[in-house]
């Protein structure tokens, strides 16, 4: 036995109730993020079917959105990557994986959260003003098709407090002051990931596209943002097709990309 599979349990799933998302499930003690790991796994070994799992109870170098570090205290939390291969999704569309994904989380935590669990635009999840999760969706691109796509989820469940450089993290246990199963959970939200998917698969773009929309955070609300230097008060109108989110201040509406706008909470 290498060194590596010292640390690694392959699951026989039988909570797993999906057709594909999580039947087969890797997890991991310890790794440094489980978006690495599936890239390196489609990098070098044989094929790896579409909806693998992996989870981690620990990443040592977990990656955030915009070169962010993300934390987790160990074997607390969802952390975990999926293997998706939406290869009838033009590159122009990716951002409709996004919206699939993020809807698959708020349907799987609903029930536990209800009305008050939103999408901060683009894929942060959302409760009141915490953000109980973030993800990660990297593309690996072939020509104008997306071959391979990893998508990385990182979820506060158990954790019971963040550290102060985090203050606006919070945990679905800090909320609803119990434990929860990390493991049914993850076969939970997988099922309605690969729900939303399938919807996407199918063609059904209207409906994933205003599901969304519904759950955005701010949306049509007045609010406080930063862009160009310049702090103001704007109302979110939408997110167009390709992902850019569309912000009235008073006077025109703009469009912005993830690195153009920040939310002022004050
Ligand atoms: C964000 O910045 O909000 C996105 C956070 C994504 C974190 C998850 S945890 C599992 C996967 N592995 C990583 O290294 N990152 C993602």
């Amino acid at each position: 036995m290498n060194d590596l599979e010292l640390h690694i349990i392959t699951l026989q799933n039988n909570i797993f109730s999906g057709l594909f998302v999580g039947q087969n499930l890797i997890t991991i003690n310890k790794v440094d993020s489980t978006n690495n790991y599936l890239k390196d796994l489609l990098s070098n070994s044989k094929p790896v079917s579409e909806g693998t799992v992996i989870m981690a109870e620990s990443q040592y170098a977990g990656r955030g959105q915009q070169q962010n570090r993300w934390h987790s205290e160990d074997g607390k939390n969802l952390t975990f990557s999926i293997l998706l291969k939406p290869i009838f999704l033009p590159v122009t569309q990716q951002f409709d994986l996004t919206r699939a994904v993020s809807l698959g989380i708020i349907n799987a935590l609903e029930p536990h959260l209800g009305a008050q669990l939103k999408i901060k635009w683009p894929n942060d999840i959302y409760f009141e003003n915490g953000k109980l999760g973030g993800i990660l969706i990297e593309n690996i691109v072939q020509g104008n098709q997306i071959k391979n796509s990893v998508v990385g989820i990182g979820l506060n469940i158990n954790q019971d407090t963040f550290p102060a450089d985090v203050p606006n993290a919070v945990s679905l246990k800090q909320i609803l002051r119990k434990d929860y199963d990390l493991k049914l959970l993850l076969s939970d939200i997988c099922k309605n990931i690969e729900a939303a998917y399938l919807n996407l698969k199918a063609g059904r773009l209207e409906f994933v596209r205003n599901a969304y929309l519904e759950r955005l955070y701010w949306l049509n609300e007045h609010k406080m943002f930063k862009a160009g230097g310049r702090i103001f008060e704007g109302l979110i109108k939408e997110v167009k097709d390709n992902g850019l989110l569309t912000v009235f201040d008073g006077d025109v509406t703009s469009e912005y990309n993830q690195k153009e706008i920040e939310f002022l909470n004050k």
